[in-house]
């Protein structure tokens, strides 16, 4: 008897939309995507109750006559494609002619559209795959559809549906992920007949962000422009070095106008990123990778949403850079923004504390600067002796920053043209030893200090063997270590900035730290890890109280850093608190 059958093309369609159409946000998708395909202008989506018992996508692109309307329900029925090799150069998003029968297939679906030109447009109904109805329709011009009841036929699939809301919100984002990538299409979001947005026409990534996120995120990117002769081009807006979220909702990646999630784009965004990122954290990425189609396999994924790059390490390596140089960019932007006021006026404390060449009055240097939140008299004799002399520094107009006073003993209150800046002490110190060690080390090797004795430890094989690897890392860090046996190490000397005594331990310690963040990184990289791990011990407590010339010295030595914005941890060093934002809370603006 045979056992072979096969299947009816409603069965098939249905088991084909079992991967083309996993939710209503991959609905949403592919209804968006042949809409832009189909040059629309503006696009309008509407849903009720997650979209699974109503989605409408309507569009203003170039419609089908009867005969492609009724074709497109056709599986493998495309009008991108012809040949295998086009796919090699396809500038579309849909190729497959999967889409409108899978979705067709699962739901209640009916499609009206019509060409610009014409008389009459075209109606048609279908119920769980099945035509039930094909007449003329007198729509505007352009498409529209609607899904109605979602996986009705399928039980199974519809078991998998979460709530409403969180179908919602994948709807939601999948909009947003098209919204920006198509800043010149007008967007407009209906959800049970409330607007949640609507997005008008723009000419920039810029405009689209701020229509889409506002201003306050738009002023916390940084634009991103690079093309090299390996004929990669990236675009778009990253968050500055300190910025980032619980989630990577807001990292949008995009290659060849696609929107595409990637773990190889992941790892060199956060590669690029390196110390600017909190661990456990997720920059904001609005990158754009233009690409050679032919250097690109778009189809590897059922749902189009990931790719395969020909030649993945260049594509690393071109985002590692072109994050670095931007984050590493904004720093003059930065230094701008720290700029007193042209017409700032002393307070009297810091009038007070206006450095002034006085040579009868040397304990003028010494002065504390005023405590604001109290905390009491520190000792004077913990004062460290500043060896800077008054001439040295700069006149008050050519001053960049204005110190207003120290918060707790932690925060330095500074004033500058938007308003007021704090900054963490400990923080911003961290981050200049940071940036001072991974200099020298770069440079000459960290200097390292002799153990008073050399000791000897064992390793198990696999932490002998990473070491191996790595000795002359660990050598130019200052870490005196050699093999001494099978699996068996001496350590004789340790880096000078390190408070430890027993070598082994630490050892051990940096292994296992270092270990899992070894992986993919260079060991340039290695180096700079272990610094990030340990320059925190030897960074300024948040309790030691500062002198004026010291705070001085330390603001001006984080505005001379690569990244001053961020710890080596990736924490802020500093908050700017904006005018607007304190007219606000006082209730002087509404
Ligand atoms: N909104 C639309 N406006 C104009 N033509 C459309 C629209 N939607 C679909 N079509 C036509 O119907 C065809 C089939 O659409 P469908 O989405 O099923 O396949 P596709 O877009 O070609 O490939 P894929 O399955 O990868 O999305 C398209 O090739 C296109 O010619
Ligand atoms: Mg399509």
């Amino acid at each position: 008897m045979s056992r072979i059958r096969l299947l009816p093309e409603t069965v098939a369609s249905q088991v084909a939309a079992g991967e083309v159409v996993e939710r209503p946000a991959s609905v949403v998708k592919e209804l968006v995507e042949n809409s832009l395909d189909a040059g629309a202008r503006k696009i309008d989506v509407l849903i009720r109750r997650g979209g699974i018992s109503f989605m409408r996508v309507i569009d203003d692109g170039c419609g089908m006559d009867r005969d492609d309307a009724l074709l497109s329900l056709e599986r493998h029925a495309t009008s991108k494609i012809r040949s295998v090799a086009d796919l090699e150069a396809v500038e579309t998003l849909g190729f497959r002619g999967e889409a409108l029968p899978s979705i067709a297939s699962v739901s209640r679906f009916r499609l009206t559209t019509r060409e610009p030109d014409a008389v009459a447009g075209t109606e048609m109904v279908v119920n769980g795959g099945k035509i039930d109805i094909v007449r003329d329709g007198g729509e505007a011009p352009g498409t529209q559809v609607e899904v109605r009841s979602l996986f009705y036929n399928v039980p199974a699939r519809r078991k998998f549906l979460r709530a409403e809301n969180t179908e919602s919100r994948n709807i939601e984002h999948q909009l947003h992920l098209q919204a920006i990538g198509h800043a010149q299409v007008a967007f407009t979001f209906a959800r049970d007949d409330r607007m949640v947005f609507q997005l008008p026409t723009t000419t920039t990534l810029a405009d689209r962000i701020r229509d889409l996120y506002g201003k306050e995120l738009l002023d916390q990117l940084l634009p991103m422009n690079r093309s090299d002769s390996s004929a990669i081009r990236i675009s778009g807006r990253i968050g500055r070095a300190g910025l980032s979220r619980q989630t990577r909702s807001q990292q949008l990646v995009f290659v060849n106008g696609r929107a595409i999630e990637s773990p190889l784009l992941t790892a060199a965004i956060r590669e690029g990123y390196h110390t600017a990122l909190m661990k456990g954290q997720y920059p904001v990425t609005f990158l754009f990778l233009e690409i050679d189609p032919g250097a690109v396999d778009v189809n590897v994924h059922p749902a189009k949403r990931e790719v395969r790059f020909r030649d993945p390490n260049s594509v690393r390596e071109a985002i590692v850079r072109v994050i670095q140089e931007t984050l590493a960019g904004g720093r003059a932007d930065w230094q701008e923004k720290f700029r007193a006021p042209a017409d700032a006026m002393p307070s009297q404390a810091v009038a007070n504390l206006t450095l002034r060449p006085q040579v009868s009055a040397p304990e003028e240097s010494h002065r504390e600067l005023p405590m604001a939140g109290g905390g009491g008299s520190p000792n004077r004799h913990q004062a460290i002796e500043v060896n800077r002399p008054y001439q040295e520094s700069k006149p008050r107009s050519q001053q960049q920053f204005q110190i207003i006073g120290i918060l707790n003993k932690l925060y330095v209150l500074m004033e500058n043209a938007d308003g007021l800046v704090l900054v963490d002490q400990h923080a911003a110190h961290e981050r200049i030893l940071f940036e001072e060690l991974r200099r020298r080390m770069e440079e000459q090797g960290v200097p390292s200090q002799k153990l008073l004795i050399t000791q000897t430890f064992e390793l198990a094989p696999r932490d002998a063997d990473w070491v191996e690897q790595n000795i002359a890392v660990l050598q130019k860090m200052g870490i005196g270590i050699d093999s001494f046996g099978p699996n068996t190490f001496k350590i004789d000397s340790l880096p000078g900035f390190l408070n430890v005594t027993d070598g082994a331990q630490f050892m051990r310690k940096v292994i296992d730290d270092l270990k899992s963040a070894s992986d993919r990184s260079s060991p340039l990289r290695l180096g700079e890890e272990m610094i990030a791990k340990t320059v925190c011990r030897h960074a300024v407590k948040a309790n030691d109280p500062l002198r004026y010339l010291e705070v001085e010295k330390l603001i001006q030595d984080l505005l001379d850093c690569d990244l001053p914005y961020c710890c080596p941890h990736g924490r802020p060093t500093m908050i700017q608190i904006s005018n607007a934002e304190l007219e606000r809370k006082f209730g002087r603006k509404v």
